[in-house]
């Protein structure tokens, strides 16, 4: 049987919370089920003053103290971002191991990772993170022996050790992962010879991107109803009703409050965001606080220098339309459709074909069809097509080639004038 540690969530709250407590509990229980722990209890903390040695009172220290000690809790879940010495001392007086938001995120990105450079991002920042804590991290290990061995950090010595060995690891770990992107930066500038437009599909956790992802390709991407269900991008060709050939990029799942430096770390995975011609900001829109969770992605989309309100590079899709109301369906459809979007039901059905026809609409405001009839000899303006643009069709006559191909503006003027004229 799995061992399933027990554990307790608060969630510190002050005066500049400006989310609704009862959803930012509820996702903060989420995320640690989603690593698979047992939530015995979850509450509200009220922080007035943060307390320089805990930050939570001692008060309420004592009460967590006590009630772990009663539900023989293995792990206190703290959703905000501590410091290491508030985390240190919270372990010592509740006597249990302590685990900040960050420490969270860290854990779910590990159990999720799926690429060999998403793994070893991970495993990078859980050691940094680790390293400026100087007690040692809840490693899956410990997760395996199934509890106990939590609190109380090791000896100072073994400490010198561990910090050691955790330098030797890092500059392992950072030699790798050049590799590996040196390679992935390879694999990507092969298929630059072949450029099909990247249309990669963002939200917030749990907004219904893989289950989209799934259902317009086919593939059989987890889907779960877990939070970070998906940590790198997932790519896949499709073909969309023009004929026009895509990569569909499936990424990881944005979150609220998502530590500035963890972006940086992750800012490789997300290079098919980065790169991408069309992004797709799937949102959840049943969900309560889909406007703040709309703002949480627009606000990394900025942390990584894209304008997420920019609606030539972003286009915003409604999610799970099959859960509201009809009256609101149409009334949510036709908003999104009047911004250029769609309202789709990722798990239905509904709206897929208007969804493709958009993203359809929307590349090719980029790029245009064109139609070029070349004497056959003419090997050169049929090899430069391949190169610069994507044939769609080529009927080869006796004399003659026709094509079909798609060329962004700029491309269509330089093959006129060095090819027709
Ligand atoms: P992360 O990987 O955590 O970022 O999540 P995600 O955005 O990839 O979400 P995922 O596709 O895993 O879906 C989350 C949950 O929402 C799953 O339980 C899905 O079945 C459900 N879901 C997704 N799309 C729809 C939809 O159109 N309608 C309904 N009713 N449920 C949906």
């Amino acid at each position: 049987m799995v061992n399933r540690n027990t554990a307790i969530v608060i969630c510190p709250i002050d005066k500049d919370t400006f989310r609704d407590p009862d959803y930012k509990l509820a996702e903060a229980v989420g995320l640690a089920e989603a690593i698979n722990l047992n939530v015995v209890s979850s509450r509200f903390v009220k922080v007035g003053r943060i307390s320089p040695a805990t930050f939570i009172s001692a008060g309420v220290v004592e009460q967590l103290a006590a009630e772990a000690a009663e539900t023989q809790a293995e792990v206190l879940i703290v959703d905000t971002q501590l410091s290491p010495v508030h985390q240190r001392n919270l372990e010592r007086a509740c006597k249990i191991k302590v685990i900040d938001r960050v420490g969270l995120i860290l854990e779910i990105f590990g159990a999720r990772a799926r690429t060999r450079e998403g793994k070893l991002q991970v495993e990078l920042a859980q050691l940094t993170y680790q390293r400026s804590r100087l007690v040692r991290a809840w490693t899956h290990l410990e997760r395996q022996r199934g509890g106990g061995g939590f609190t109380g950090g090791p000896g100072e010595t073994q400490k010198e050790l561990d910090r050691r060995r955790i330098d030797d690891t890092v500059t392992r770990l950072k030699r790798q992962l050049a590799e590996v992107t040196r390679t992935r930066a390879l694999h990507r500038k092969s298929r630059a010879v072949k450029p099909y437009p990247i249309v990669a599909l963002v939200g917030y956790t749990n907004a219904g991107k893989s289950t989209l992802f799934n259902r317009l390709t086919g593939a059989a991407v987890m889907a779960q109803d877990l939070l970070f269900a998906t940590l790198d991008p997932t790519m896949r060709q499709l073909k969309l009703p023009s004929g026009r050939q895509v990569i569909l990029s499936d990424t990881v799942g944005f979150i609220d409050d998502l530590p500035t430096h963890l972006i940086a770390a992750f800012r490789a995975t997300l290079e098919e965001v980065l790169e991408a011609d069309l992004i797709l900001h799937v949102q959840d829109v049943t969900h309560e606080e889909a406007d703040v969770q709309a703002e949480a992605v627009v606000d990394v989309l900025g942390d990584l220098d894209i304008d997420g309100e920019d609606n030539v590079r972003v286009m915003n899709v409604a999610n799970k339309i099959d859960l509201l109301p009809s009256g609101e369906r149409g009334k949510v459809t036709r908003e999104f459709a009047d911004n250029a979007g769609a309202a789709i039901s990722a798990v239905g059905g509904q709206g897929i074909a208007q969804l493709l026809k958009q993203i359809d609409t929307r590349l090719s405001e980029r790029d245009t069809f064109h139609e070029y009839t070349l004497p056959i000899e003419n090997g050169e303006a049929l090899a430069w097509l391949y190169r610069n643009g994507e044939v769609i069709a080529r009927r080869d006559n006796k004399k003659t080639i026709k094509v079909r191909v798609l060329l962004a503006e700029d491309k269509v003027g330089m093959f006129e004038k060095k090819f027709l004229n």
